[in-house]
């Protein structure tokens, strides 16, 4: 069922041009029965701002969303040799992921099973291949297995049976780079869960690519606050001026990211591509000034989309006498003529390709030909005020260098410590989170059509709150 409402763009004084369109809020799934879920999802137009404070809330988000969904833990190139640990925490849980062997990383509830001490802290590597407890010394293998336990002959034999006492594992498993777990050892598995998302991220070579720089800022915000920032292209004419090249109101079309509202979602830059697909969303620019443009402003605003080497080719492309339909096909060929000669293996063009997406329920990035940013936003504990928020820079490396040791996050840091266009999504966050406390607001007024992917996450938690 779906109700038609009228655009909001088409009244008002000053608010003119955008043409009429039936808009289609995004409704949750009928066949999901959400009535015991509180403050839910309804309308597709408004959302309950119970929703991103009320403790319950969040506490029901910790059992029935955080425990069942798939989400990523870690790099694999954080865990290189045997030994190798790195913690991830989210809502009430701590993990390790831990490098078993060669071939094998396994993750562990990071808790002690004789009184609950944590395992592990941050990163680092276990000496003598041995999880040693710091406070009575019991002993595991790196596979879990128990190795020793000291004065054995004092603790009721039955009560310290391995099945008991061994580590306990949790479902993981390894795809794109990425360590992803699942408390939930029923939850479907997780090609299900990526489902057509991962046709879009294979061509991307993720698992080539290597973290250069990762930074974390502790929000003073909901985690589906700071998630929200990066799911919709409707505030960057006010938001990222530089990447709105200045352009106003409806000079700038928000329209121009397409969303698969799923849950997921993502924009597929090579189908957008195809006859009758893209044209940059800021009025009168053409398409060859626009994308090397807006690869300058990627670059300076956040050394991450894109980088020094990246923005080396598009210099020199800017500075040869090409016409502008010609700009994006020569820098292309001579960004893959440079990688060849300096022996980064960038992934072959690929219309599935994908150049933005949303995997739910916390993994945002943009993803340019080798190169990744990309987010990670978690609740920490039962408070639905804070978040932890994450950016990554990834990108493919060069060859011959060889494995280098992992980047470690950097934090945590203020939001003044990150490049200007990460600093201007993040800089309203808490203010919008201090805002939602209102007594004058009770729930958002949004748009279908611009804000889709938001109801598509909300109505995803909705499903998995209802269950
Ligand atoms: S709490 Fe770990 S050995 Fe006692
Ligand atoms: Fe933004």
């Amino acid at each position: 069922m779906t109700t038609q409402i009228e655009n909001p763009a088409a009244h008002g004084a000053g608010e003119v041009d955008l043409p009429e369109v039936e808009v289609i809020p995004l409704l949750p799934d009928p066949s999901v029965d959400t009535s015991g879920v509180p403050f839910r999802m309804v309308d597709g137009v408004h959302i309950p701002a119970d929703r991103y404070y009320d403790k319950d809330f969040a506490r029901l988000e910790n059992r029935k969303l955080w425990m069942h969904t798939w989400m990523w833990a870690a790099r694999v190139e954080d865990v290189q040799m045997p030994g190798d640990y790195i913690e991830f925490q989210v809502a009430e849980e701590s993990v390790m992921v831990v490098r078993v062997d060669e071939n094998t990383i396994k993750v562990f509830h990071n808790v002690c099973p004789h009184r609950a001490t944590q395992l592990a802290v941050d990163c680092g590597s276990f000496s003598g291949k041995q999880i040693v407890c710091p406070f009575h010394g019991w002993r595991w293998n790196l596979d879990g297995t128990q190795s020793y336990l000291y004065a054995r002959n004092g603790f009721v034999a039955e009560s310290i049976d391995p099945s008991k006492i061994n580590l306990k594992e949790v479902r993981s498993e390894i795809r794109h780079g990425f360590v992803w777990i699942n408390f939930d050892d029923e939850a479907p598995s997780l090609g299900e869960f990526l489902g057509d998302m991962d046709r879009h991220l294979e061509p991307m070579w993720m698992d080539k690519m290597r973290v250069r720089w990762w930074k974390y800022i502790d929000l003073d915000a909901n985690w589906k606050v700071a998630t929200e920032a990066f799911i919709e292209a409707y505030h960057v004419m006010q938001a990222h001026p530089e990447l709105a090249f200045y352009a106003v109101g409806d000079d700038y079309d928000a329209d121009k990211l397409a969303y698969h509202p799923k849950g997921n979602g993502h924009y597929n830059v090579g189908a957008a591509e195809r006859p009758g697909g893209y044209t940059p969303p800021v009025k009168d620019i053409p398409f060859g000034q626009f994308f090397l443009e807006q690869n300058r402003v990627m670059f300076e605003g956040t050394d991450a989309y894109i980088t020094a080497r990246e923005e080396f080719i598009s210099d020199r492309v800017r500075h040869q006498d090409i016409p502008d339909e010609a700009l994006v096909t020569t820098f292309f060929e001579q960004y893959y003529a440079y990688a060849a000669d300096a022996g980064i293996a960038l992934p072959p063009p690929d219309p599935d390709a994908s150049g933005y997406g949303f995997i739910f329920p916390n993994m945002v990035f943009l993803g340019f030909t080798g190169n990744l940013l990309l987010y990670r936003i978690r609740p920490l504990g039962t408070d639905p005020n804070v978040c932890r928020f994450e950016v990554f820079a990834l990108q493919i490396p060069i060859e011959a260098e060889g494995e280098q040791a992992p980047a470690r996050a950097e934090g945590p840091l203020q939001v003044s410590d990150l490049p200007f266009v990460l600093r201007q999504d993040v800089e309203n966050i808490a203010r919008q989170q201090a805002g939602y406390r209102s007594s004058a607001f009770t729930e958002t007024t949004m748009s279908p059509r611009f804000e889709t992917m938001i109801f598509g996450m909300h109505n995803e938690i909705d499903r998995y709150l209802a269950q």
